[in-house]
């Protein structure tokens, strides 16, 4: 007996471990949960979902339920003998299983068109943010306020962010759980949509189309403020300096340039002199835009918090943190790594 249990008993293990696991990302309390909306469009899509899910789930049930009772009721009885009379068609049943199905994708298709419609066009008073997804990390364009950044979107809590998101690379897809579903980000493309955030906060944000070797290192956060706080922040940006203020930061800021990161980065306002003396500004666009790094939260795209430490692994050997990454290892020494930090932490 046990051992024609066995099988059983292993797939009820299995079942029972898949349950726990898909359980376990309906949780309220993880960062990216879809069933924790923060803002109307993630609050329509869940409630789509939930309407689809509960049906599937109705239909699922009743079918099986049926199955088994018919299994059970028309079984082999001792006494049978042979194949028991065979009847073919049925015009009541065949018109009752075609009319169910019609009336019930015609409750989700209702609702489904009215969704799809309300998220792609975003309501008046929306504040244009372009979205950029690139090999691993997102660049961040406020066309209206001439606004440049990378990898930590801030909005301000209240105001529908209409979004134009295009790649520069491969196929990404934008994905915002607790704001918003998914929109893809597609080379020589734009696509749109919008989304809202009810309260501010820090929403975790992910790539969710496999674009590479670094794909689950994309990520991004949107940082969700109060207006006023937002002004300040655009504020800052628009007449963005930076103050360097220990000799060690200083000596990071002429390694900067002497190590042509500038060829790579941007950050708003500087200037400096390369190694043969030239005088040159940061504008690169081949990295991220670096812009008040200093006072992100996380670097590499959302993938380590911003400490002294992290910065410093990433200097020293970039395809060691993300692999792929088009930051080549600098060969930096212990001292410069250190000078680099500093004029970093100085970029806020
Ligand atoms: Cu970009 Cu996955």
């Amino acid at each position: 007996m046990a051992s024609y249990l066995g099988p059983f008993k292993r797939m009820g293990y299995l079942l029972g471990l898949l349950g726990v696991t898909v359980l376990a990302g309906c949780g309220k309390d993880l960062p990216q949960s879809v069933f924790d909306p923060h803002g109307p469009v993630a609050r329509m899509q869940l409630r789509l979902l939930s309407l689809t899910m509960w049906l599937a789930l109705l239909v699922g049930t009743v079918v099986a339920a049926l199955s088994i009772y018919v299994a059970w009721r028309f079984r082999e009885k001792p006494g049978d003998k042979g194949l028991p009379p065979q009847i073919h068609g049925n015009h009541k049943l065949e018109v009752l299983w075609t009319i169910i199905p019609i009336a019930i994708l015609t409750i989700i298709a209702v609702p489904t068109v009215q969704t799809a419609q309300a998220v792609y066009n975003p309501p008046q008073g929306a504040l244009k943010v372009r979205v950029i997804g690139r090999q691993w990390f997102w660049d961040f364009e406020y066309p209206e306020l001439g606004i440049k950044t990378s990898n930590e979107l801030h909005i301000p809590v209240g105001r529908p962010i209409e979004l134009e998101v295009t790649s520069q690379d491969v196929i990404h897809s934008f994905w915002v759980p607790k704001l918003m579903g998914t929109i893809d980000v597609i080379p020589n493309r734009v696509n749109k949509a919008w989304m809202q955030a009810d309260e501010p906060g820090e929403y975790s944000g992910q790539c969710k189309e496999f674009c590479g070797a670094s794909h689950a290192k994309m990520k991004f956060r949107v940082i969700a403020e109060d207006p006023a706080k937002f002004e300040e922040w655009v504020k800052k940006m628009k007449q963005y300096s930076v103050t360097v203020d220990s000799d060690l930061a200083k000596r990071g800021q002429q390694l900067f340039f002497e190590k042509s990161c500038y060829q790579c980065h941007a950050i708003s306002g500087l200037v400096g002199k390369t190694a043969d003396g030239k005088e040159v500004e940061a504008k690169g666009t081949v990295g991220p835009n670096l812009t008040g790094v200093g006072s992100r939260r996380y670097i590499a795209a959302g993938y380590m918090p911003n400490t002294d430490e992290n910065l410093k692994l990433w200097l020293k050997d970039p395809g060691a943190v993300k692999p792929g990454a088009k930051m080549p290892n600098l060969q930096l020494k212990e001292d410069e790594l250190q000078a680099l930090v500093a004029f970093l932490r100085s970029v806020k």
